[in-house]
């Protein structure tokens, strides 16, 4: 067996899969945000290693293997969060998360001294949620703090680190950082120079499917495995949720609608040119990278509304009844920017509208503008790569959006895309449980990996006249 651990932004799920990409048991657990102001975001980085390993226990005792058949783990995380170590690798203060928006006048300042070079090294644009302003924020809020910092890590980075002792950070979740040189992949000189920092700051790079270690014998006893258990890089969510969905080769695009939502599209080198319109990080998959364009307020935007609006309606209800509209909800618009928009805006500020309502209008109507408003908003991202010149026919949908008829076919007409639905889907767990599984060698490649560990359930045909129409509805969307 592998396990693959995902450490997410509300809990940590825990996956168990064989030989055969069988998943044989689950566990997980929940730990809390820490919002001391608005628009902060933190976590206590022990809480992570506490509720793995209780996860990781019940996992064990559930499934009832014997302790000594799991042999690899390995990791995917949620992205960009900031763990301060010091000389002795304590933990210095809280994370401070991906989702946390404090950071603006940080990246102004990032943008100013870098320039050109933050595209042309990073890749990337400044965006709040990333690690290098939420660095420049300690260095300049809690000086004395910043002082006793010796190295930096990303959250599942640390968890590996408590689990194994070795530091390091994979390239797909160091993309995310704004210190890494993507596409040479090295720690960016230009850039540690540019903010004063060490290269000591920053971790070892390892590789998604690299073993960095074996698990410590109190972390063996306490999660219920062995030392013999080999641990292996992992990766950022994002690129374990595409690699366990399979999006592993040219062509291949995903479209993911959890709380937030993700267009991600496979690139085989860094050469293509998106101007910093959307990221663009270093996959899991060796050598390769990811163009990834963000929905903030996705599957969020549809919570929102029913709490807000349709209390004690369950999903399915709300979608059966945005089925009885029709496409175009009549005239009503919704843009999802509910905190914010990353692509194609990036602007933190930015909130969301209902725009055309008029008396004719009712639950449903608006029920269908918020799902067509997210998908909209994912389609920008679409366009995007499709006028620098990418190919975007088939798009395998995950996530919620992925587990309603009417939303996977009105994906396909929005997107003028085939949509394809996977067979069974465990998310980025399955993903990590892949790099251990092709770290491990059972396999040549993640690809071959894949094809044994993911199937295609349905398709979904974009339809002439509803995609007609909604190419007309979209300039008065954007
Ligand atoms: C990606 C991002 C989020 C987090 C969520 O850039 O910020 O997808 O990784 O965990």
């Amino acid at each position: 067996y592998v396990i693959g651990i995902d450490l997410g932004t509300s809990s940590v799920k825990a996956l168990l899969v064989n030989r055969e990409g069988k998943v044989c048991g689950e566990a997980s657990e929940s730990y809390p945000l820490i919002t001391p102001k608005s628009g902060y975001s933190e976590q206590e980085p022990e809480q992570w290693v506490e509720k793995s390993l209780s996860a990781l226990r019940k996992l064990v005792t559930d499934s009832g293997i014997e302790a000594g058949a799991v042999k690899g783990i390995s990791f995917s995380g949620q992205m960009h969060g900031l763990v301060l170590l010091d000389e002795q690798h304590k933990v210095l203060r809280n994370a401070i998360l991906w989702n946390d928006t404090r950071t603006t006048k940080q990246c102004r300042q990032i943008e100013e001294k870098l320039g050109e070079q933050l595209l042309s090294v990073t890749r990337n644009p400044a965006l709040e949620g990333f690690t290098l302003p939420k660095i420049l924020w300690v260095q300049q809020h809690e000086p004395e703090l910043f002082a006793k910092a010796s190295v930096f890590l990303l959250p599942k980075d640390y968890l590996r680190y408590r689990l194994t002792g070795e530091l390091g950070m994979d390239y797909s979740d160091a993309a995310g950082t704004l210190l890494l040189d993507v596409a040479g992949r090295r720690w960016s000189p230009e850039v540690l120079e540019a903010f004063g920092l060490d290269e000591s700051f920053c971790p070892k790079l390892v590789a998604s499917t690299e073993c960095v270690g074996t698990l410590l014998p109190e972390m063996a006893e306490q999660s219920g495995l062995t030392t013999d258990v080999k641990v292996f890089g992992g990766g950022a969510d994002n690129a374990c949720g595409a690699t366990g969905a399979g999006i592993l080769g040219p062509g291949e695009t995903l479209c993911s609608i959890g709380t937030s939502g993700v267009i991600l599209s496979y690139e085989e080198n860094a050469s293509a040119d998106y101007a910093g319109k959307v990221h663009f990080f270093n996959h899991a998959e060796p050598d390769a990278f990811y163009a990834m364009g963000v929905t903030l307020a996705a599957g969020s935007s549809l919570s929102w509304f029913r709490d807000t609006f349709a209390s004690g309606i369950s999903f399915d209800e709300l979608l059966a009844g945005a089925a009885t509209v029709p496409a175009g909800a009549d005239g009503l618009l919704f843009t999802p920017y509910l905190s914010g928009e990353r692509t194609p805006h990036a602007d933190s500020a930015i909130r969301g509208s209902f725009i055309g309502m008029d008396l004719r209008h009712k639950k449903e109507h608006f029920t269908r503008a918020v799902i067509e408003g997210i998908t909209f908003s994912l389609r920008e991202s679409i366009e995007i790569l499709r006028s620098a010149g990418k190919q975007i026919d088939t798009i395998v949908s995950i996530g919620g959006g992925a587990r309603s008829e009417l939303w996977l076919q009105m994906q396909a007409d929005i997107f003028n895309a085939e949509v394809v639905r996977l067979e069974s889907e465990q998310g980025p767990a399955m993903g990590a449980a892949m790099l251990a599984a092709a770290g491990l060698n059972w396999f040549s490649s993640l690809k071959e990996c894949a094809g044994q560990f993911i199937g295609k359930a349905a398709s979904y045909q974009p339809s002439g006249e509803q995609v007609k129409l909604y190419n007309d509805l979209y300039p008065l969307y954007k």
